[in-house]
C-alpha cells in the first residue's frame, strides 16, 4: 500500500476517500499543490470541488447505520467515581442541540469560536458542534493564562468563547472562568469585545454561586442549550474550507495559527487512526491527550470518531489519587489502545513496577506514544512492564502541521526498533537533508523534510500565508520543513532527535525559547532573558533561562527573585512553561554583532563546558568565567 501511495497518490487517496460520506464528489485530479516557492506562492488543496462535513462522518453516519447506542464516550473524572457514558446518538442530540444554540447567537459559517475547556464530553462536542455548522474552532488548553488566552483571542478575533466554572487537576481546583474573564479584560483595551460566554457548570469542579457572571455576556450552558432541538442542519463544507486553527509554538514572535481544512485533514486523521492502531469495532481506545492539542483533535475528536470508536475521556492526571490511576482505568474499562506521551511513560516508570502489576492490563492489545523521542529506556519499559511483552508499540511521529500521523509503525506489519518511529505512513514521502539542502541518501543524519503533499497537511498560517512560506517552505525550497533533526538508519527507519529550532519540546508540549524570553522581560527587574533546552529526566526537556539584571544589580540578588521570575512566566504563559532553572547572567555571550550564542549557553546549561569550543568570537569572551562562577548561585 505504500509503495501505491507514493507512486500513484491520486489513485491511492482517491480510493481510500470512498470509505467516507461526501455530499458532492470530488474533481479529479485528488490533490493538486505546490511545495516549491521558487515556481509560486505555497497551496495545497485536496479533493477540489467535494462537499462534505466532518461532524456527519463522525456522528450522523454511524447513528443512520444502527449505531447510536454504542459508546462514545466513557468519561472519567478527575476524582474516583466521577464517570458517565454518552452513546453516540446522545452525543448527535448534545451536538445539534449546541449547534443550534451557536447559532442562535450568531454563530454561522466561517466564524470563529474559541473554546477554553477541560477534559469533559462538551470539549469534543463543542469542537463537533462548530464543524456541523461550519464555524472554526480555535481551542486553546486550558492550562494556559489569561494572557495566552487573551493573544489568542484577539488573533482569532471571535464572538462567542465556551467555557467551563472551573476545573480539577490533581487535587489542585482551578476557576476557568476567572481566566476568561481576565482574559477578555485584555482583549477589550485591544477593541475587541466577545459578545458571548457560554459556561458550561462543572460542578464536580466548583459551585454555581461562586462563579462571577458578567451580565448580558455569561450564559450557563445547561439552562441555555438545553432549550434547543436535537436536530440541527449540516452546514455542507468545501473540501478545501477551514475547520480549525490551533496555535502552536515557533521559533520566533507569537505562537501561529495553524489552519486545517475539511476534507484532506478527515481523511488524514481517520486514516492514520484506523491503520496505525490497527482500529478494530469492539475496541475501547484511551488517548491521555487533551483537545487542546492537536493529538486531541486529530485523535480524540475527529479520527477515532470518524471511525466510530469507543473510547474512554480522562479529564484528570494518571498519579492522581495515586500512580495506578492509569492502570485502574485501563482494567476499568478495558482498553485495548493506549496512547499517551513519553513523558507520562517515564512519569509513571518513576514510581515502580507495582503500581503497574497490581493490575491485569490483559485487554491491552496496541501501546502508543506521541509527542517528543522515546528514550529506548522507557520505550522498553512500557512494552516489557506495561504491555507484558504483548503489545506492538506504534511510536508515531508528526506534528500539529501535519494534522496526523507521518513516521510511524504499523502494528504487526512493521518491525519495531525501540527509539525509533521506523517508516512513513502512506503518502508520506520524508527526505534528510544536509547543511547545505542536499539530499543524503541511504544512511545519515540531518534535517528531516517532506517531498510531497499528504492529505492532512495545514494550508496556512492564520492572517499570515507570508510566515507559513517563510517557516515552512523557504528554509529549503522545494521541501516542506519539518524542523526536526532526524538520522536514517541502513534499515532505512528513521530516529528523531529533537527540534533543531529555538522551539523546547517541554512534555511533548512545543514552547518557543523567545515566548519565555519575553515573558521573563516583563519582571520590572529582568533587563535581558536567553532561554535554552536542557535534557530533564521526566519532561524530556526542561527549560533553562539566563536571566540579566537591570544594571546596578548584585550578583547573586536575593533568592526570592528567582521566584518572581519563575512566578511571571506562570502568569504571561502558563505552567507548562515554567522555568526548571534560572541562571543569573551579568553579561551574556554575545558575537561583535549583538548576537546570542546560544551553542554556548546549551552547554553551560548542559554542564558540557568542555566542549564550549571556539570562544574567540565573542565580544567579550570573559562573559563565560562569570557565568560558570553564577551556576547554582
Ligand atoms: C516532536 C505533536 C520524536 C517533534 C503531535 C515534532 C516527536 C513536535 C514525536 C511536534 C515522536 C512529536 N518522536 N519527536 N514520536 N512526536 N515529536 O506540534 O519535535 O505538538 O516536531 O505535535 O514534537 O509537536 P506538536
Amino acid at each position: 500500500m505504500y509503495q501505491q501511495s507514493i507512486s500513484n497518490p491520486d489513485a491511492f487517496w482517491g480510493d481510500i476517500a470512498k470509505s467516507f460520506y461526501w455530499k458532492k464528489e470530488w474533481q479529479n485530479p485528488v490533490r493538486r499543490y505546490n511545495f516549491d516557492v521558487r515556481k509560486g506562492p505555497v497551496k495545497i488543496e485536496w479533493f477540489v470541488g467535494a462537499e462534505t462535513n466532518l461532524t456527519y462522518n463522525a456522528l450522523d453516519r454511524h447513528v443512520e447505520a444502527g449505531h447510536g447506542d454504542r459508546v462514545a464516550f466513557y468519561w472519567e473524572g478527575n476524582d474516583l467515581n466521577e464517570q458517565s457514558v454518552t452513546t453516540y446518538k446522545q452525543l448527535l442530540d448534545q451536538v445539534s442541540q449546541l449547534a443550534n444554540y451557536l447559532k442562535s447567537v450568531g454563530v454561522k459559517k466561517g466564524s470563529d469560536v474559541t473554546i477554553y475547556m477541560p477534559m469533559i464530553p462538551e470539549l469534543p462536542a463543542a469542537m463537533l458542534a462548530c464543524a456541523r455548522i461550519g464555524a472554526v474552532h480555535s481551542v486553546v488548553f486550558a492550562g494556559f493564562s489569561a494572557e495566552s488566552l487573551a493573544g489568542r483571542i484577539l488573533d482569532s478575533k471571535p464572538t462567542v468563547v465556551l467555557t467551563a466554572s472551573a476545573v480539577k487537576r490533581g487535587a489542585k481546583p482551578i476557576n476557568l472562568k476567572a481566566i476568561v474573564d481576565d482574559a477578555l479584560k485584555k482583549v477589550e483595551t485591544q477593541d475587541h469585545s466577545v459578545k458571548t460566554v457560554l459556561v458550561f457548570d462543572h460542578k464536580l469542579a466548583a459551585q454555581r454561586e461562586s462563579v462571577p457572571f458578567v451580565e448580558g455576556r455569561d450564559v450557563w450552558w445547561q439552562d441555555a442549550v438545553a432549550q434547543h432541538p436535537t436536530q440541527c442542519d449540516i452546514e455542507w463544507m468545501g473540501a478545501e474550507e477551514p475547520l480549525f486553527k490551533l496555535y502552536t509554538s515557533g521559533s520566533t514572535g507569537k505562537p501561529k495559527g495553524v489552519e486545517h481544512t475539511t476534507g484532506g485533514y478527515m481523511v488524514g486523521a481517520a486514516t492514520t487512526f484506523k491503520y496505525v492502531f490497527d482500529y478494530r469495532p469492539d475496541d475501547i481506545y484511551w488517548c491521555t491527550a487533551d483537545c487542546g492539542w492537536i493529538t486531541g483533535h486529530s485523535y480524540v475528536t475527529y479520527g477515532p470518531m470518524i471511525n466510530g470508536a469507543t473510547q474512554v475521556l480522562f479529564e484528570g492526571v494518571p498519579t492522581h489519587p495515586d500512580a495506578g490511576r492509569a492502570w485502574d482505568i485501563v482494567d476499568k474499562y478495558k482498553v485495548t489502545l493506549a496512547y499517551t506521551a513519553p513523558t507520562a511513560i517515564r512519569a509513571l516508570q518513576s514510581f515502580g513496577n507495582d503500581w503497574v502489576t497490581k493490575y491485569s492490563r490483559a485487554s491491552l492489545r496496541i501501546l502508543g506514544t506521541v509527542g517528543e523521542p522515546i528514550n529506548p529506556e522507557a520505550w522498553k519499559w512500557y512494552h516489557e512492564v506495561v504491555g507484558d511483552g504483548r503489545c506492538p508499540i506504534v511510536d508515531t511521529w508528526w506534528q500539529t502541521e501535519t494534522g496526523a500521523h507521518m513516521i510511524t509503525p504499523l502494528p504487526g506489519a512493521t518491525t519495531l526498533k525501540p527509539g525509533s518511529a521506523t517508516l512513513p505512513f502512506f503518502g508520506v514521502e520524508p527526505a534528510i537533508l544536509n547543511e547545505k539542502g542536499e539530499e543524503i541518501q541511504g544512511e545519515g543524519e540531518g534535517y528531516l523534510v517532506i517531498k510531497q503533499a499528504w492529505p492532512s497537511c495545514m494550508r496556512t498560517l492564520s492572517g499570515d500565508h507570508n510566515r507559513f512560506e517563510t517557516t515552512y517552505f523557504k528554509v529549503y525550497p522545494g521541501f516542506y520543513f519539518t524542523g526536526d533533526g532526524c538520522r536514517r538508519d541502513s534499515d532505512g527507519y528513521y530516529w528523531l532527535i529533537g527540534r533543531v529550532d529555538d522551539v523546547i519540546n517541554v512534555s511533548g508540549h512545543r514552547i518557543g525559547t523567545a515566548e519565555v524570553e519575553g515573558a521573563l522581560t516583563q519582571h520590572p527587574r529582568c533587563a535581558e532573558a536567553a532561554v535554552v533546552p536542557v535534557e530533564h529526566p521526566i519532561k524530556g526537556q526542561g527549560i533553562y533561562a539566563f536571566v540579566t539584571l537591570m544594571v546596578g544589580t548584585e550578583y547573586p540578588p536575593p533568592p526570592e527573585l528567582k521566584k518572581e521570575l519563575v512566578a511571571t512566566v506562570r502568569d504571561v504563559i502558563g505552567p507548562i512553561a515554567t522555568p526548571d532553572v534560572i541562571h543569573w547572567a551579568p553579561g551574556l555571550p554575545k558575537t561583535r554583532s549583538g548576537k546570542i550564542m546560544r551553542r554556548i549557553l546549551r552547554k553551560i546549561a548542559s554542564k558540557e563546558e568542555d566542549q564550549l569550543g571556539d570562544t574567540s568570537t565573542l565580544a567579550d569572551p570573559s562573559v563565560v568565567q562569570t557565568l560558570l562562577q553564577l551556576r547554582g548561585q
